[in-house]
């Protein structure tokens, strides 16, 4: 059956290819993008196969017809980003939830939401299974993006139980590949791009912290399958790649995968940063007989020769 699907946050890294697998497979869609980190660029080689409606998910939505689908991807997604207005982010993640929310409801329509394993904060339990309350500061600069995924993930639970609406909540672990913004601080593009550029990789604190990388290819297909899995999904779904690396160890990588071996500078971690983040994905497996496929090293050639051909080395 063809759907027509309405994708928020369309025009950014994941949205961008979370498109690409829905055009081809033949479904109608609808992309809501505010462009305040997304971009034309990201969504322009399949531009006359969908609608783009540039608008911001706070405020009320447009009339757009009915859909079988919602995904919602609409929020700024890195630190260096997010921070810049950080009351405008938590809307992001209140009113605009709440906005599709009631969509959905009146359309009866399926919603899948884009949350984060920063719910689990700076977690005391590693690694973290979906059962883990976290460890989140409040009031902090993160609490913005941390605190409002976490009150989007409460608005969720509340509208299933009071109003039946059906929802999946994907708690997404690091995730990275072509498209990424190379100006936005996260750890895999700024390596990449100083890597490429021939300038020193910035490491923060001593670079013993960890993180698991997703590949972005595998990260869609888990979208798509929790998405259209006929199983009742209880509670949120952690979707993300259980290996784990130093970032002294992915700063390495980097730089066997440009060619340039670029010496390391360290800088100071910056406030609330976790230590540590590997996700358990025994839910995604049982549920959805997903794991991810692409090995870090892949993974990163394939985002290496992205930028290779869309950056301007000389740039900066
Ligand atoms: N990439 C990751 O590793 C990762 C990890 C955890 C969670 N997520 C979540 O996945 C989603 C997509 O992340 P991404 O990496 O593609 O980030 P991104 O910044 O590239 O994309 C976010 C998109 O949402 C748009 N947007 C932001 N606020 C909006 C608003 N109020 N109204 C309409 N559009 C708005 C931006 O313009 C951008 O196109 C985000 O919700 C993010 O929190 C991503």
């Amino acid at each position: 059956m063809r759907k027509r699907i309405l994708v928020t946050g369309g025009a950014g890294f994941l949205g961008s290819h979370l498109i690409d697998r829905l055009v081809a497979r033949g479904d109608d869609v609808v992309c809501i993008d505010n462009l305040q980190t997304g971009s034309l660029q990201n969504i322009s080689h399949v531009r006359d196969q969908i609608a783009f409606v540039e608008h911001d998910i706070i405020q009320p939505l447009p009339e757009l017809g009915e859909f079988h689908e919602i995904f919602n991807l609409a929020c700024p997604a890195s630190p260096v980003h997010y921070q810049v207005d950080p009351i405008h982010t938590f809307k992001t993640s209140v009113f605009g939830v709440l906005n599709l929310l009631e969509l959905a409801k009146k359309q009866n329509c399926k919603i899948l939401q884009a949350s984060t394993s920063e719910v689990y904060g700076d977690p005391f339990v590693h690694p973290q299974p979906e059962s883990y309350w976290g460890n989140v500061n409040p009031i902090g600069v993160r609490s913005c993006y941390d605190e409002g995924k976490r009150g989007a993930e409460t608005l969720l639970f509340d509208y299933a139980r009071m109003y039946g609406v059906t929802i999946k909540v994907a708690r997404i672990f690091n995730t990275y590949g072509p498209r990424m913004d190379s100006k936005d601080g996260r750890v895999v593009s700024n390596f990449i791009v100083q890597s490429l550029r021939k300038k020193p990789l910035t490491v923060y604190g001593s670079g013993e912290q960890s993180r698991s990388f997703c590949y972005v290819e595998d990260l869609i297909e888990g979208f798509l399958l929790l998405m259209d899995t006929p199983k009742v999904v209880q509670g949120p779904v952690n979707l993300g790649n259980p290996y784990e690396f130093t970032m002294l160890e992915l700063a390495q990588k980097v730089n066997m995968h440009t060619g340039n071996h670029v010496p390391l500078k360290f800088e100071a971690l910056p406030q609330d940063d976790p230590k540590q983040r590997k996700p358990v994905i025994e839910e995604a497996q049982r549920l959805l007989n997903w794991i991810p496929s692409v090995l870090l090293d892949e993974g990163l050639q394939r985002t290496v020769d992205y930028f290779k051909n869309n950056l301007s080395i000389k740039s900066e």
